[in-house]
This record gives C-alpha cells, structure tokens and sequence, in this order.
C-alpha cells in the first residue's frame, strides 16, 4: 500500500479574534447577545470568521472575549442535551451540522479586561500565539471570496517574508474610518507599504487604500505593542503598532480578492443578510420576487 501523502503544511496555524467589544451600535439586539453571534441567515457572524480562518488551514482559534460573552464559546463546544434530543427525534442531517461547529477548530478564549484598543487586544493573545507568525481577523469584516481571505494574505506572508494586511479601495469621503495605507506597487495586488495610518483626518489620507480586518503578522508585533502608546480616541492602536513594525521589517498590504462586507454598519449587516440568503437555492427564488414587488412598489 502506497504511503499516505502527507498533508501539506498549513502556512499559519494559528489566528486572533478581537471579540471584546460591546457592540453599541447593534443595540438593543447586543444588551445580552454578543454582537458576533448576531446571525447572517441563521450562521452566527463568529461562525463564517472560525470557517474562513479553518478553510485557510488554521486550526487554532484566539478569542479576545469580555464580559457577559461567553455564549461564543459554548456556540464551539458539543452540545450534550440538544444532539440527544436531535438524534432522539431522527434529525440525522441537523444533529451532523450540529457536531461539526465543534469539531471545527481549537477555540481558546481569554478576556481583555479593560477596553484599551485593538491594539492591546491582540497582545492580549501574546501567550497563546508564542513566537510564530499568525492571524489575525476583524468579525465586523465578512469577506465572501473563493479563497479565504486570511488565506490569500498567509500565501504573501510566506512568499515576501513580511507582515502583510488586507487593503482595499474606499471613497476618499470614508478614508476617515479606516487604517490607510500607502506605497509602492509591486504588482500581483502586492504593495509595499510606506506608510499607514490609523484614521486619518478627512483630505489628509495618505492613499484611498483602507485596511480590511485581515492580518498576517510576524510575533515581533508583540514587542511593539508591548510599547505602544495610545494613539487615535486614546486607544492602543494596532494600525500605530505596524507603523513601527513597518520601519523595522517592512510591510506589505495585499488587495485581496473578493466581496467584503462591513457588517459592523447596519446597512452592510443586511447587505450580507441579502447577499448570503441569494446563495441559498431554498431562499432565493422567494426573496427575488418578494425584492421585486419592494422596487415595484417604491417606483414613483
Ligand atoms: C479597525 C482598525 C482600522 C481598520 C478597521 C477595518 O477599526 O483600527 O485600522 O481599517 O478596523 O474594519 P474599527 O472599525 O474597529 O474602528
């Protein structure tokens, strides 16, 4: 009997989820549900975040959670009662999609118990990543694409050798709400940057090149953000961490490819309600004609 071929390295192992805000902008529905397990459809957002890291070949999953969060942990661990009532009442196909959201991944949680920035909450996760490159993934930004996002930017990180983020184009009237980059082309979707900045204050942006919540990055960012100071709203930014990790190793950012989704903002939320129940052949056909009566009916 042949070998069995060996299963190819996976480029990072593992990646950090910020997950500790407290979801202002979705209350009432974020009182006492965390924002990420808001659903898209019927998948909790977390949900589509811990798949695109596990299809990139991640297999160990860093939540930055606080408090009154904990139902993101129970969504990733078995769930004893309820697979016994399925399997009792023969719902074979609901109880196997059941397990597989524990089978997924490694999911481990910690808190970040002051609300100090992007950031300090990705250094929070310093122990858990030890000294390997890893990710890191935004949950307000959903990116539909036929490669994972994360993915697309582990294969950069590998091929350069350098931290890379995702970078896509945005109106100059929206540069203010975003980290944005600047640099040189290097062709490929490739830029080496030569600057980044978190927030810059609108017609002083460097580039309308945004940062997406995507991340690959060396663990010499854990150094860095040891001694940030706070920057933009007081808070220990991420995007100022990178400037530095720029100047002594280089960085670059990737536009990736794919559609991306601000689910952080209501109307990206049901943009990707919309977008993600078109996929379903079930949804599709009576969503279309109900969308179709709406536009007949707003039509002056
Ligand atoms: C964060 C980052 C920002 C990035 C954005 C992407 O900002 O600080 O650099 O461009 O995510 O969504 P936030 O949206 O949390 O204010």
């Amino acid at each position: 009997m042949p070998a069995p071929t060996p299963k190819p390295e996976p480029l990072i192992r593992k990646c950090v989820v910020p997950a500790a805000g407290l979801g202002t902008r979705f209350l009432p529905a974020t009182k006492a549900v965390p924002k990420e397990m808001l659903p898209i459809v019927d998948t909790p957002t977390l949900q589509y975040i811990v798949q695109e890291a596990v299809s990139a070949g991640i297999t160990d999953v860093i939540l930055i959670s606080g408090r009154g969060k904990e139902s993101m942990v129970d969504h990733f661990d078995l769930a004893v009662e309820l697979e016994a009532v399925l399997k009792a009442r023969g719902k074979e196909e609901e109880f196997r999609k059941l397990r597989a959201i524990s089978d997924m991944a490694n999911i481990a949680s910690l808190r970040q118990k002051e609300p100090l920035g992007l950031g300090h909450a990705v250094l929070c996760a310093r122990g858990l990543v030890g000294n390997e490159p890893f990710g890191v993934i935004l949950g307000d930004d959903i990116i539909d694409a036929e490669e994972p996002g994360i993915r697309q930017l582990a294969r950069v990180f590998r091929k350069h050798d350098q931290g890379v983020v995702a970078l896509m184009e945005v109106p100059p009237s929206e540069t203010h709400l975003y980290g944005i980059a600047a640099g040189t082309d290097l062709g490929d979707g490739v830029i080496q940057i030569d600057r980044i900045v978190e927030k810059p204050k609108p017609g002083t942006a460097p580039s309308n090149l945004a940062v997406i919540g995507r991340y690959v990055l060396p663990p010499e960012i854990f150094d860095i953000l040891e001694q940030q100071p706070p920057g933009v709203g007081g808070e220990i930014q991420l995007t100022d961490g990178l400037a530095t990790l720029q100047k002594k190793r280089g960085l670059l950012g990737y536009k990736f490819k794919g559609q991306r989704y601000d689910a952080g903002d209501k109307v990206g939320y049901l943009k990707a309600n919309i977008a993600y129940a078109l996929k379903r052949p079930e949804l599709r056909g009576p969503l279309l004609e109900w969308m179709g009566e709406i536009v007949r009916m707003e039509k002056p």
